[in-house]
């Protein structure tokens, strides 16, 4: 298992480019089941979790190819409705293969998804709006038996905003005759990609984007070629990069109004954003001031998400950062290690005060968790020393090579 040496302490000053949005393409991923026919995929990450979607695909069989960041994918033999526990462990996102097959092959035998290092994820809404749909599922031991009965439209109400829950019923709800209409729609921008990879293989989708979609179900799909849009959380990352570690970086290809509520607080906190196209340009003062209050939310509220590298950065801001952390229940993992290195953090429920500090410290921390392993590294590469973080592998699941990106920017990141 890999770990990341980090030299910490250096300015960063350069120029990287985001790849291609995780959340996006493994729900599109998934979707290539539904048309029984090639799909082929742009701006795909190289990504723990993307290979493991690739194995889901090829397992139900279906014929992959990977072709530098492109994925074409073959689902005409997709027949394979089982997955088995060894591959839905491997990521929490599985879960979207449920509405996908039961979608394209009728049929979906699943357990329920890995990846729970946030806390609680439970997937109610996700089963209680298949089965509105006309889906059958039977739950026993960890184990979910979904099969399509007579699959119908209709208005699903959604309590909560879920993402992964408005996928499912997305997917689901093309194969169902008929008019669905999701109310309570999550509005990421992971959620319009999916309408537009949907819409461009021949379904009837509209309203992503806001809380209401529409999915006139049942329309005759065909193959397709698309472009999965940029990480808005690997640019917020890298945006939190330049901030805590002082100097001028550039963030190419990224979405601008994808990250506002980001930008917005870098901006805040006194380093000098330019915005050019889809190109992010960030000065860097020594030491930014305190961001206030932060509150994640669904989008196009702050992200929880970027909530871990921001209160990296807030560590060394100057004066009292507060955070409220609304959509996981256990997604302060990245506390321990940050404290380690010298943060003063303070966690009561949901709220964390982080007064900052001068210096950090390098030390060996544990990457717990993909954007918490992120927001370590960003605190080592402006800790006074070296650190190792080990467990690599969770920041792996998100950022593609992110020792070569840090690098680029003048980091001194290691991988051995
Ligand atoms: C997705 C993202 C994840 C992001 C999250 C919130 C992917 C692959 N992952 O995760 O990176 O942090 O959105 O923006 O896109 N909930 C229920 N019941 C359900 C479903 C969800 O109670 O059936 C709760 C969850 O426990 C959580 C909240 O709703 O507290 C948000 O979860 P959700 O929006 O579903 O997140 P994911 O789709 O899992």
């Amino acid at each position: 298992m890999s770990t990341l040496i980090v030299n910490g302490g250096r300015k960063l000053d350069g120029r990287v480019s985001v790849h291609g949005s995780k959340n996006s393409v493994l729900p599109i991923l998934a979707a290539t089941i539904i048309n029984s026919g090639t799909s082929v995929i742009h701006n795909c990450p190289k990504l723990r979790d993307v290979d493991a979607a690739i194995d889901i695909l090829k397992y139900i069989g279906c014929r992959v190819f990977v072709d530098g960041d492109t994925v074409t994918v073959d689902s005409k033999n997709a027949a394979n409705f089982e997955i088995p526990y060894n591959m839905m462990r491997e990521m929490r996102s599985s879960v979207i293969f449920m509405g996908a097959m039961l979608a394209g092959m009728r049929k979906a035998h699943v357990f329920t998804p890995g990846g729970c290092e946030l806390g609680a994820r439970p997937i109610d809404l996700h089963l209680s709006a298949l089965r509105a749909l006309g889906a059958h599922i039977h739950e026993e031991g960890g184990k979910i038996k979904c099969e399509a009965g007579r699959m119908r439209g209709r208005d699903i109400v959604l309590a909560f905003p879920s993402v992964g829950a408005t996928e499912n019923t997305m997917l689901t709800a093309v194969a169902c005759e008929g008019k669905t209409r999701i109310i309570n729609a999550a509005r990421e921008p992971e959620i319009e990609d999916l309408q537009n990879f949907l819409v461009s293989m021949g379904a009837e989708v509209s309203g992503a984007g806001s809380s209401t979609i529409v999915i006139y179900g049942g329309k005759k799909l065909h193959d397709t070629e698309y472009e999965v849009i940029p990480d808005r959380i690997c640019a917020a990352t890298f945006l939190c990069a330049a901030a805590i570690c002082g100097g001028n970086v550039s963030v190419g290809n990224v979405i601008p109004e994808h990250i506002e509520t980001v930008t917005s607080i870098i901006d805040s906190i006194g380093c000098s954003l330019s915005i050019k196209g889809r190109d992010i340009t960030v000065r860097c003062p020594e030491r930014p001031s305190a961001i206030r209050l932060v509150r994640t939310m669904p989008y196009p509220g702050f992200p929880t998400d970027a909530q871990p590298p921001l209160m990296a950065l807030a560590t060394k801001c100057n004066g009292t950062s507060m955070f409220v952390e609304n959509i996981f229940d256990g997604r302060y993992r990245h506390v321990s290690g940050l404290s380690r290195m010298g943060a003063d953090i303070k966690v009561e429920g949901n709220v964390a005060m982080v007064c900052g500090v001068k210096t950090l410290f390098g030390c060996p921390v544990e990457a717990t968790d993909l954007r918490g392993g992120a927001a370590l590294l960003i605190a080592a590469m402006a800790a006074e020393g070296k650190s190792e973080i080990s467990k690599v592998c969770h920041i792996d699941r998100g950022y593609a090579a992110i020792e070569k990106s840090m690098c680029a920017l003048g980091a001194d990141v290691k991988r051995v």
